[in-house]
């Protein structure tokens, strides 16, 4: 059956990407056609790294991936979704402390956009407790980030550390 390609977005800050993120990433891939992954700007949320920075560091991680595109963004996640005709938004959920803001976000979405589909992926245990916060943390005492990030996320990382200390 030939019909419309069913795009993904995947928005977060990813500062920085994690393997519980790769993996969302792969598994989103099973459901759709292509996944975009949107590192948006969060000016809540004090940056690790810039949005350029956080962006080339996923590319290196899907490389090979042709399905993967991946995009700073600045703006709402609904009016880009409107723009790219995408079917649906994929959000990882690890603990039942992300249900309440994630439902509160989908919710909102979706009273913006009523066709947009907020689709929840379940972490992998092994993944459940990672954060970007937590991988900060680490990194801003000098600690081993490897059990929770990409390689080339904890190379770079570790490179930048040791620049700065
Ligand atoms: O994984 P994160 O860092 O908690 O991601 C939060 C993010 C970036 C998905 C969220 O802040 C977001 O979607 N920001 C863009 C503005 C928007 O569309 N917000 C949702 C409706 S209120």
């Amino acid at each position: 059956m030939m019909g419309r390609e069913r795009l993904a977005l995947y928005p977060g800050s990813f500062d920085p990407f994690t393997l519980g993120h790769l993996n969302i990433v792969e598994r989103a891939l099973r459901l759709f056609d292509a996944v975009d992954i949107m590192v948006t700007v969060n000016s809540e949320k004090s940056a690790l790294l810039s949005p350029e920075v956080r962006c080339n560091l996923i590319r290196q991680c899907t490389v090979g991936m042709e399905a993967v595109s991946v995009t700073a963004f600045q703006g709402l996640v609904v009016d880009y979704a409107r723009r790219r005709g995408a079917t649906a938004l994929v959000r990882g959920l690890r603990q039942v402390k992300d249900f309440d803001t994630e439902m509160q976000m989908a919710f909102a979405n979706r009273r913006m956009h009523g066709e947009l589909e907020t689709v929840f992926l379940g972490t992998l245990p092994e993944h459940s407790m990672i954060s970007s916060s937590l991988v900060r943390e680490i990194l801003r005492w000098g600690g081993d980030v490897k059990p929770f990030v990409p390689l080339q996320v904890a190379v770079a990382l570790t490179c930048r550390h040791e620049k700065t200390t």
